[in-house]
C-alpha cells in the first residue's frame, strides 16, 4: 500500500473522504500523515483525533523556502511517497514540485481547463454554463495545470448561486478524488 501525505488549509472534507475511503481493505494507499500551513485548520484536530500523525507550520515569518523544506523533511520522515492536495489553498515552488515531481496530486472545483484559480464556481455561474464540477489532475508548476486523472459533473440550476453550487460540487469531490487516488497509486 502506498504511503499518501495530505496537504490541507482548512475544513478538510476532502481529506477525511480520503481517509475514510484509505480504510477499505482494496483502497491502495495508507494516509501517513496530514499537514497543514495553517495550525488553526479544523482538518488537522479531526486527523489527530483519527491517530493520524500531523504537522502544521505558518510560513508567515520563516519564509518560503524554509517552509517548504520542513514539510519536505516532515513528509519524507513519516515515509510518504505520495502527496494529496485538499483545499490547499498555497502555491507550490518549481523546486518542491520538482522533488515529488509526478507524485503529488490536487482536486480542484471546476472543469479543467476551465476556471482554473480561485471563485470557480461564481465564475462557472457567471459564464452562463450548463454545468459545473471537479478535476483531480497533477500538480505541475502551473497553477492548475497538468494532466488530468479524474471529472464528475454537476448541472448548474436556475437560481443557484456559489454556495449551492459548491455543495453540490462537494458532494462529487469526496466521492471522485478517493476513486482517483486508488487507481493513481497503482499505476
Ligand atoms: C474544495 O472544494 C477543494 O476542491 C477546493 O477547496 C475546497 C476545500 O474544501 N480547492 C481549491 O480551491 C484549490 N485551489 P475541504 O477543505 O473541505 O476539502
Amino acid at each position: 500500500r502506498a504511503k499518501v501525505g495530505i496537504l490541507i488549509s482548512g475544513r478538510g472534507s476532502n481529506m477525511q473522504s480520503l481517509v475514510a475511503a484509505s480504510r477499505a481493505a482494496d483502497a491502495g494507499y495508507d494516509v501517513a500523515l496530514v499537514a497543514s500551513d495553517k495550525p488553526e485548520a479544523a482538518g488537522l484536530a479531526w486527523a489527530a483525533e483519527q491517530g493520524i500523525a500531523t504537522f502544521a507550520l505558518s510560513p508567515k515569518g520563516i519564509g518560503k523556502p524554509a517552509y517548504e523544506a520542513a514539510i519536505d523533511q516532515a513528509l519524507r520522515s513519516a515515509g510518504v511517497e505520495v502527496i494529496a492536495l485538499a483545499g490547499y489553498m498555497r502555491l507550490l515552488s518549481g523546486d518542491f514540485v520538482a522533488r515529488w515531481r509526478g507524485r503529488i496530486v490536487n482536486i480542484h472545483p471546476s472543469l479543467l481547463p476551465l476556471y482554473k484559480g480561485l471563485d470557480t464556481h461564481a465564475r462557472a455561474i457567471a459564464a452562463g454554463d450548463a454545468k459545473a464540477g471537479c478535476s483531480v489532475h497533477i500538480v505541475t508548476e502551473e497553477l492548475d495545470d497538468g494532466e488530468v486523472l479524474g471529472q464528475a459533473e454537476v448541472p448548474i440550476l436556475p437560481g443557484d448561486d456559489a454556495t449551492a453550487l459548491a455543495a453540490r460540487v462537494l458532494v462529487e469531490e469526496h466521492r471522485l478524488y478517493p476513486q482517483v487516488l486508488t487507481e493513481f497509486v497503482r499505476r
